[in-house]
């Protein structure tokens, strides 16, 4: 939404005042995502396939995949890396790459990664603990005020790519872990979605959080 009114900002501004005077246009946009573009996008992603793949599926638990994942939402967050409000020990290598890169740019990365498909993840086959992980994913816990996680990320955990919502589906099970600890801790913050994420995982302990990152893990679209 925030390209999009960008997008008519910059095109207001660009035929002239009349445009920009007549508000109702803006009102009778569609409500769609502009794509980025993915052969683009293929060009500027050399240094990011050591970690994250080649084709957005990382191998190592503790790095997020991107295949497959709601280009909205990788647009947004590859925004907060380069602007300074989302921080990591590793992404940090390549902020200042990504400073150079302008927002086109950006939303063709996020177009070529999401344009494959995630690789599927296998939960691990503890009873107990995929018990909890289907329970709190598919109802949540009203007592402890939990949300059910489907409402906004899906039964099969591919999210809403229209509002925004990421994927989980067969995300890494370490990523999974640390970055819900990092909303519970308010350490990820950037952007006002964080705000829902952090109030949601508030109300985890540990061993919640582990079932939940088993149980997303094992998810497929
Ligand atoms: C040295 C390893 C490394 C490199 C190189 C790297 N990343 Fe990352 N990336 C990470 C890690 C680790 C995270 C998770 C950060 C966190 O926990 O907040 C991440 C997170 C991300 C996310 C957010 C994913 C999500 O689900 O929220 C995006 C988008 C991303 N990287 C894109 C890129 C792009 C584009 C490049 C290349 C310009 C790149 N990364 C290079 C390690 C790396
Ligand atoms: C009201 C909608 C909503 C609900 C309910 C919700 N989420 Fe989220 N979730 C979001 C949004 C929006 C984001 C992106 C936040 C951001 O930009 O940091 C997100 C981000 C995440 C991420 C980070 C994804 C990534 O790639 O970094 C995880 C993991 C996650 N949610 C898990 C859950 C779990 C588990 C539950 C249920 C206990 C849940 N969410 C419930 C909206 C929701």
């Amino acid at each position: 939404m925030k390209y999009l009114l960008i997008f008519i900002a910059f095109f207001s501004f660009s035929i002239g005042l009349s445009a920009a005077d007549d508000k109702s246009k803006e009102i009778q946009m569609p409500d769609v995502f502009i794509s980025g573009d993915v052969n683009k996008g293929s060009q500027l992603v050399e240094t990011c396939s050591a970690c994250h793949g080649v084709d957005g599926n990382s191998i190592s638990t503790d790095w997020p995949k991107l295949a497959g994942q709601n280009q909205k939402y990788l647009y947004e967050q590859l925004k907060y890396f380069r602007d300074g409000e989302r921080m990591n020990v590793l992404m940090m290598g390549v902020t200042p790459y990504l400073q150079t890169l302008n927002d086109q740019d950006l939303l063709d990365i996020a177009a070529f990664y999401s344009n494959y498909n995630a690789t599927v993840g296998q939960a691990k086959n503890d009873e107990e603990l995929l018990a909890l992980g289907t329970q709190l994913y598919r109802f949540g816990n009203m007592k402890e005020q939990i949300p059910s996680c489907t409402s906004c990320h899906g039964v099969y955990g591919q999210g809403n790519s229209l509002a925004g919502y990421p994927s989980i589906a067969g995300q890494q099970v370490g990523y999974l872990t640390s970055t819900l600890k990092a909303y519970r801790s308010k350490e990820r913050n950037a952007g006002e979605s964080s705000l829902v994420m952090q109030s949601i995982a508030e109300n985890l302990t540990d061993y919640e959080i582990e079932a939940l990152a088993n149980y997303m893990h094992g998810l497929y679209q």
